[in-house]
């Protein structure tokens, strides 16, 4: 396969940016994770009211925004992209990002372009929203569809299986990664549609599990990881990779393996 499967080391998937250490799905958050070194930067994907793809995790501007309260409380796709561009997206973890805004998908392609890996979760999609088909849009008019089925570029990620599926029905050469614990007996029916498999780690997340996986060419990328114990437990389970919102302290823990 030409994914980075074929990596030497595990991939460090950097959890709404390096969210640890900064305020998550902000440019703060991203830079700083492209500066420790991960593989991929994740974005959660929202749409605004008038069908904007934005990078933030909550279906409310609740939790990670901050401004007038008509603007920058209350549900993403009742506000206009104008009035969530009032908002800090910063405020909320330290008083030194009042300026971070809520970054949109096509402003993250901007900043970065293809210089990175994006790690894109459709996150609980309306039909009604189109989000699947403006997030291809935007691959395209990046130059990052190609990227991403050639090199993993771009991995589409979501929890909706039905959300996927309609990735794959536009593009089947895409590299999509389903979310989830599926039990062994199922594991193999996600090859249909999926490269790969992001579980909630746990217990469950052994060996076996991970060799099950494998067995039907699928990679295992568990989250949210942000413990050494953790990450160490993931590891010998064999994983590809991990979300995690410390980089630093993965990269640290894989030393030469990502020399
Ligand atoms: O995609 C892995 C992880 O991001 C899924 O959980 O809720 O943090 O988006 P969540
Ligand atoms: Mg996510």
């Amino acid at each position: 396969q030409s994914g980075p499967e074929a990596a030497a080391a595990p991939l460090v998937v950097a959890h709404r940016g390096a969210s640890g250490t900064r305020p998550e799905h902000t440019f703060a958050s991203y830079d700083h994770a492209i500066e420790l070194g991960a593989d991929y930067i994740e974005q959660d994907l929202q749409v605004t009211s008038d069908g904007v793809l934005v990078d933030m995790h909550d279906g409310t501007l609740n939790r990670t925004t901050r401004g007038d309260a008509a603007n920058c409380t209350g549900a993403v796709n009742t506000k206009t992209l104008a009035q969530i561009k009032t908002c800090s997206a910063g405020s909320w973890f330290g008083a030194e990002y009042v300026n971070e805004k809520v970054p949109t998908l096509e402003e993250l392609f901007q900043r970065y372009g293809n210089t990175v890996n994006y790690y894109i979760e459709t996150k609980q999609p309306d039909p009604a929203d189109h989000m699947e088909e403006k997030l291809l849009a935007l691959l395209d008019k990046y130059n990052l569809r190609t990227a991403s089925i050639n090199n993993w570029q771009v991995l589409i990620q979501s929890f909706s299986a039905d959300s996927l599926k309609t990735v794959h029905a536009m593009d089947p050469r895409l590299p999509l990664i389903f979310l989830g614990n599926p039990s062994l007996a199922t594991i193999p029916s996600y090859a249909d549609y999926a490269v790969g498999l992001g579980p909630s780690f746990g217990s469950s997340i052994n060996a076996n599990w991970v060799n099950t996986a494998h067995a039907s060419c699928l990679d295992v990328h568990p989250y949210t990881i942000n413990t050494v114990a953790n990450m160490q437990a993931a590891l010998a389970a064999g994983v590809d990779g991990m979300f995690t919102n410390f980089s630093d302290l993965l990269i640290g823990l894989l030393g030469d393996r990502k020399a």
